[in-house]
């Protein structure tokens, strides 16, 4: 039996940077996948996706034209094989990355599939059959799937998932999106840039419902400029089949209405990956969602078991899970680590984007939070027109007796990466004066930013 420290199940940005980085500490560290370093987010996720979203917003930028920057060109053509190609070029860099830090940092990488057999003992089964390591340490990190409806379950031809969404091989020309969550929206949005008639189907009344109401509002109108439709509190019922065709109904507040399309992406959230990991029989605790419950520090209720990322309650994002694999290799090294989860960032990847940090408006105002708030439109910062992408806001969310900083919400150019000043603000306790009071760079999107603090007190 080979003797580790750290045994981590599942190599997804949870598990791969938690095991470099406990091996960086110098535990002797294994780390088991049995599909692909860099998990979801690297190979059907946040990468993949984000490589599409780039590629399909170039595409509907240079089909609506140019001239205006006085820029003349030919007809615009889509490659679409070239454009996947293109993305998984990127996976395969960043899947070498991941094996280069392994091997720089002595990690050893095993494939198969992973099982507790008992604290301190996990059993991998590969291609060379099982193998059974010992570990000081066992960290689940398995990630989540899909969530299939009952009434439309995946097929992966008709009813799809987000894994069949980013390699198609021709743009539909009609889909349906069940689901108006950050997948529905930013593949929705992929899908028709490149020309497909695109319908989003949400059950609640806004889209992103998690978002501050205001944000999701002004996006859902900008989206709908560029021609996604939206059937708000509607549920898919059941779909029929027939000559390449999906026949869909859908129960809407008012009416039943039926749809017919090529394709139907079901994007309605992702459920842990708990079942069939052996912790059950061990007596690791799980919720009613299956998610493996964790104190603070990431521990479950069996010593030595550990549990990170999307498999663990809280927002199933790829950041999180880093931060969390983060701070568990530095409490097993003995070190302080922390995660600060009142100051995560979301950001959906349309355009706009929409970026957010702590509370909604909402949200605040429920806490108990008297809330003064303060607005900046992206149309009057000279760089956004320069860039011409002037749509958006930024609204910042205070305290309106103690000034101090609760949410930001950016809905806008480069959001994700204007957010990281809200999300540094908030990790701070910084006051909305604090963020007005703070010099930006001129011209720059970031401008936008200061004079959304500095409306707090106005
Ligand atoms: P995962 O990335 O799911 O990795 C888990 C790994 O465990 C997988 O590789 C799996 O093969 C392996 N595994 C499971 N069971 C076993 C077993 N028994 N034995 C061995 N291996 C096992 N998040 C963002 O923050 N930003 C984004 O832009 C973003 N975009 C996304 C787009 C899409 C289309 C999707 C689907 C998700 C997106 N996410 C995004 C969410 C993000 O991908 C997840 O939050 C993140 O991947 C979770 O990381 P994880 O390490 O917990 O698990
Ligand atoms: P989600 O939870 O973000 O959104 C699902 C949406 O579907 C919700 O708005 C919900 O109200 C709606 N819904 C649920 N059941 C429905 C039904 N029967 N009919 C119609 N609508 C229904 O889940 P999503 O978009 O599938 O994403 C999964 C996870 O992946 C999320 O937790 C998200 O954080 C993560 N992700 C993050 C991204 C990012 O950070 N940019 C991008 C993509 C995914």
């Amino acid at each position: 039996m080979t003797a580790f420290d750290l045994v981590v199940i599942g190599a997804g940005p949870g598990g791969y940077v938690a095991a470099s980085k406990a091996a960086q500490f110098g535990m002797k560290v294994a780390c088991i996948d049995k599909s692909y370093l860099g998990g979801t987010c690297l190979n059907v996720g946040c990468i993949p996706s984000k490589a599409l979203l780039e590629s399909s917003d170039l595409f509907y930028r240079a089909k609506k034209g140019l001239g205006h920057h006085g820029i003349g060109q030919g007809e615009v053509g889509l490659d679409l094989q070239a454009m996947m190609a293109r993305k998984e070029k990127i996976v395969q860099t960043m899947t070498k990355g991941i094996e280069g830090l392994f091997k720089g940092r002595g990690v050893t990488h095993f494939v198969g599939t992973g099982q507790v057999r008992a604290p301190g003992s996990v059993a991998v089964q590969g291609a060379d059959g099982e193998q059974v390591l010992s570990a000081k340490n066992i960290l689940l990190a398995t990630g989540s799937t899909p969530v299939e409806l009952s009434n439309l379950p995946f097929d992966g031809k008709y009813i799809i998932s987000s894994t069949e969404a980013l390699t198609l091989e021709k743009v539909p020309e009609r889909l349906v999106v069940i689901g108006g969550g950050a997948i529905g929206l930013e593949l929705g949005s992929v899908w028709a840039r490149l020309g497909a008639q695109v319908l989003v189907v949400e059950a609640m009344d806004q889209i992103l419902p998690e978002m501050d109401q205001e944000m999701a509002q002004q996006l859902e109108r900008l989206l709908k400029r560029q021609g996604l439709k939206f059937l708000l509190g509607a549920k898919a019922q059941e779909a029929a089949i027939k000559k390449g065709q999906v026949t869909l109904t859908i129960a809407a507040s008012d009416q039943e209405r039926v749809e017919t399309c090529d394709l139907v992406l079901v994007a309605v959230g992702r459920k842990p990956c708990s079942a069939g990991l052996g912790i059950e029989d061990v007596g690791v605790a799980i919720n009613e969602r299956g998610q493996v419950l964790v104190d603070a520090q990431g521990r479950t209720n069996v010593e030595g078991i550990w549990a990170i990322g999307d498999l663990v309650p809280g927002p199933m994002l790829a950041h999180k899970a880093e931060a969390e694999g983060i701070a568990v290799a530095e409490r097993m090294a003995g070190r302080a680590g922390q995660v600060n989860y009142a100051a995560i960032p979301s950001v959906v990847y349309t355009h706009p984007e929409l970026a957010s940090v702590g509370a909604s408006e909402e949200e605040a105002t429920a806490a108990g939070h008297e809330v003064a708030v303060g607005k900046h439109q992206f149309r009057s910062n000279a760089r956004a027109h320069c860039m011409d992408d002037i749509d958006g806001l930024v609204k910042v969310v205070a305290d309106a007796h103690t000034d101090q900083l609760l949410g930001m919400h950016i809905l806008g150019p480069q959001a994700s990466h204007l957010i990281a000043e809200g999300v540094l603000a908030l990790e701070f306790g910084a006051s909305a004066e604090d963020v007005a009071r703070t010099v930006h760079a001129h011209p720059a999107l970031s401008e936008v930013v200061g004079e959304a603090a500095r409306a707090v007190a106005s």
